[in-house]
């Protein structure tokens, strides 16, 4: 792999590149200058990855237009700004990862080898199976987008015929996990970060529990002082792995934007922003309406579900659907009793009341997303043989 080392301090170029000539697959070259003062393609051949420190916003629109022009060479990018926004910006520029300045010898080199090792060989890249990852995001606490991306998660597994991630990225004060279970999780998503170097699909298997048949969990960590050592790449890293290994990974996001849950957010096929009909949430609707349209996100991407739905409210659906500008709403009713118990006592309400109006509506909702595999359900003549057939 053949690699450019730009950065305008030659002590930093050096130790980095005394590094990286330690792993012999790597082909290093090392330029000490400004990359907007550098003509990256000649000077030499063409490499296969760039790394480059930017220390001016100049450097950085360099970066942004050479990846634009070249997206068939690799970016890693060390800066010391670490902005949700400008994480954001780099991501969308193809940047493949972000190192905090100043950065160590030995995590550029770490940061390299992953390149090194998702790099396709040649073009016998394995055709990975693309689960669909679904996120979660409440336009305000309490809306219930917690009680929805674990129930939903319960019953797309549909009972072990498919294989489901829930993932807990609302990394403060995520308590995903337990809304479906009362097992104690065997590790977390910050410590899958901490050993983010040797992520594999037997670390991210081995780090969930499976609270149902189908259905894992990656839960949020215990601590939330653990949330800080939980990156926007090492989010990335997680979703793109989960989602060679499942079916379907739904996110829990949370309420809050973080530069983390602004990468799950983009990963995400779908988005399912969760509010309830009163006027503090729909304000709070309108806001994440006009995050999602400065991100750009196509308006097929987002859903909105109304949580608690009750007939006699002061608004209706139509007033918020007027309000925020969209077509749809998906509506999921309150149920008091269900759903209280169901989350005291950490069981999906599929199991505890499967005959309640939120059973229901849940199980609409995972079925217009996944319908139910053919046949199997149904009581055709030949499964009505077997199911009425006297022993
Ligand atoms: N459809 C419903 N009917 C009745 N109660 C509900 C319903 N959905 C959620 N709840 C109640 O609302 C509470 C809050 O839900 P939940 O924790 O899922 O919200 P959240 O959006 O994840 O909140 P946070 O922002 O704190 O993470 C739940 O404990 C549950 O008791
Ligand atoms: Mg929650």
């Amino acid at each position: 792999m053949k690699i450019k080392v730009i950065t305008p301090d030659a002590l930093h170029g050096e130790a980095w590149t005394a590094a990286l000539r330690t792993e012999r697959a790597f082909d290093v070259a090392l330029i000490v200058r400004e990359l907007h003062t550098v003509n990256v393609l000649v000077n030499g051949s063409r490499p296969d990855l760039v790394l480059v420190e930017t220390t001016a916003p100049k450097d950085f629109d360099a970066l942004e237009a050479l990846a634009g022009a070249h997206p068939e060479i690799d970016y890693v990018l060390v800066g010391n700004d670490l902005s949700p926004e400008f994480l954001m910006r780099a991501m969308r520029a193809g940047v493949r990862e972000v190192l905090p300045a100043p950065a160590a010898a030995a995590d550029v080199l770490a940061a390299l080898r992953r390149q090194l090792r998702k790099r396709p060989g040649a073009a016998a890249a394995p055709v990975a199976r693309h689960g669909e990852v679904l996120a979660l995001v409440s336009c305000k606490g309490g809306s219930g987008a917690t009680f929805v991306a674990a129930n939903l998660s319960h019953l797309l597994a549909l009972g072990g015929r498919r294989r489901v991630a829930l993932i807990d990225m609302n990394l403060q004060f995520g308590d995903a996990a337990l809304f479906v279970s009362s097992q104690t999780p065997v590790s977390n998503v910050a410590d899958v970060a901490r050993n983010i170097g040797r992520l594999d699909t037997e670390l991210l298997q081995s780090s969930m529990n499976e609270v149902a048949p189908g259905l894992w969990v990656l839960a949020a960590p215990e601590d939330p002082a653990h949330a800080a050592d939980v990156s926007p790449e090492d989010a990335r890293q997680i979703i793109e792995l989960a989602r060679e290994m499942f079916d379907f990974v739904i996110i829990d996001a949370g309420r809050s934007l973080s530069a983390v849950t602004l990468q799950a957010l983009d990963l995400a096929d779908r988005v399912y922003a969760v509010l309830q009909l009163t006027l503090p949430f729909i304000r709070d609707g309108k806001r994440l309406r006009d995050v999602f349209r400065s991100l750009d996100y196509p308006s097929d991407k987002i859903h909105w579900i109304v949580n608690r739905h009750q007939k006699d409210g002061q608004f209706t659906v139509e007033d918020l659907k007027r309000t925020l500008g969209i077509a749809q709403a998906i509506t999921l009713p309150n149920h008091y009793e269900a759903v209280a118990a169901s989350v005291n006592q950490g069981v999906p309400v599929e199991t505890i009341s499967p005959n309640s109006s939120i059973a229901r509506s849940l199980r609409d909702l995972a079925e217009s997303i996944a319908p139910p595999p053919a046949g199997k359900a149904r009581s055709g003549w030949l499964s009505g043989l077997f199911n009425g057939s006297p022993s």
